[in-house]
């Protein structure tokens, strides 16, 4: 592996990535090829390419396949995969109140597919996705051995998908470990741009006005997507076979104000920010308990919140040169849905 962020991860033989034209999925598809490892990436995203790229100077070779896991014959992509990443998921929790057919069919439906074709085609390692929404409210840090309470119809079909992935590996005929890790909220170059560090950063470059959804008191665990990939990574090379769920944070957390502040200090730009009210699911406060992904996996958070912001910062300001104004107006991402 080469970069900074990654080193010290050992390299996986061949991979399967799901959800891989995604956020998180495309980043990690990224980093595996460029540690040499050849990457069958599947997502039923429209753009997401179908031409294969072959291995070359160094790059594992590429293998992109268009389909949706809740309905495809899965079993030739599974075929000598040493670790599947399981990313695919319809993701954000303010629509999941009124799109719950979709996150029924993208969280649970298709999960539970993917599980049993892994089984079927004899996979030894699954790395999946899981999210800090399946806590629900806490008062201080969530600990993986909480009792899960999610107040989300998605928090609801991720908690269905972690335990899902768990009874499969729990199978007597199954030879498979699966590690579920419960991501806090991601941010950094990429971002769906439903979330909110993304679309402040985009409203303030923009000179445009930025809703928050409350008073701006809420906190959560932001974790950069560069030390989300190096957890993945860990965790598909942690060694035994034992399956379970790890909170992937920082262990800090920081209120939608104070990244209000930092955005207008890096950018030189002061947010328009307009008060609304809170959405109904949205939790005050998320923070990691990081202690078991330091123990299982040797993970713990590199990226500080300031510096990770001025990557997406960044980001942003090379995007947005390269697009329209016109387009980045309507990328501003899913409709508000429920409000308190
Ligand atoms: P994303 O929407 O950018 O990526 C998910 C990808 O999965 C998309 O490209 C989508 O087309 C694909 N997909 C969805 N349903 C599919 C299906 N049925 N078949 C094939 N492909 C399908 O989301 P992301 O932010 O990259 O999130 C990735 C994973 O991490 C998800 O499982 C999400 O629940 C989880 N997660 C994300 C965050 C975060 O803050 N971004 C936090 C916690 C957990
Ligand atoms: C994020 C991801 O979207 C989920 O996929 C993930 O599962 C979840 O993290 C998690 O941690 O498990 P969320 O914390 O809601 O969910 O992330 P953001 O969309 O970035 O929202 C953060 C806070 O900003 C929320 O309180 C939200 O209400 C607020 N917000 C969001 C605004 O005030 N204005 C906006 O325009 C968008």
């Amino acid at each position: 592996m080469s970069g900074d962020a990654y080193d010290g991860v050992e390299t996986v033989e061949k991979a399967v990535v799901t959800g891989a034209a995604g956020f998180i999925g495309s980043h990690l598809v990224e980093v595996l090829r460029r540690g040499g490892t050849d990457v069958v990436g599947i997502d039923r995203k429209a753009s997401w390419a179908t031409a294969d790229i072959p291995a070359s100077a160094g790059l594992g070779a590429l293998r992109a396949i268009n389909a949706d896991l809740a309905s495809a014959d899965l079993s030739a992509c599974l075929e000598n995969a040493a670790t599947v990443f399981h990313l695919a998921a319809l993701p954000g929790v303010r629509p999941s109140w009124t799109q719950f057919p979709e996150y029924l069919h993208c969280n649970v439906l298709a999960t539970q597919r993917l599980m049993d074709a892994c089984v079927r085609a004899g996979v030894p390692r699954v790395v999946m996705a899981s999210s800090s929404s399946v806590y629900g409210g806490a008062e201080g840090t969530m600990s993986e051995d909480d009792l899960p309470r999610p107040l989300s119809p998605y928090g609801v079909t991720k908690l269905a998908a972690e335990r899902l992935a768990l009874a499969y590996a729990a199978r007597r005929d199954a030879a498979l470990s699966v590690n579920a890790l419960r991501f806090f909220t991601v941010y950094g170059p990429g971002q769906r741009p439903d979330m909110f560090i993304g679309r402040v950063i985009r409203a303030t470059l923009e000179n445009r006005p930025i809703e928050i959804y409350g008073d701006g008191t809420q906190i959560r665990d932001f974790v950069h997507v560069s030390d989300i990939v190096r957890a993945l990574l860990l965790a598909a090379a942690a060694p035994g076979k034992g399956s379970g769920v790890v909170n992937i944070g920082t262990g800090r957390a920081a209120s939608v104000n104070e990244v209000l502040v930092l955005t207008g200090e890096l950018t030189g730009r002061t947010p328009d920010a307009r008060y609304g009210p809170a959405h109904i699911g949205d939790v005050r406060a998320t923070t990691a308990d990081v202690g078991r992904a330091r123990n299982r996996l040797g993970f713990t958070a590199r990226t500080e919140l300031r510096a990770g912001l001025a990557t997406q910062i960044e980001w942003a300001r090379h995007s947005l040169a390269r697009t329209p104004p016109h387009e980045t107006a309507s990328s501003a991402g899913m409709a508000p849905t429920h409000r308190g």
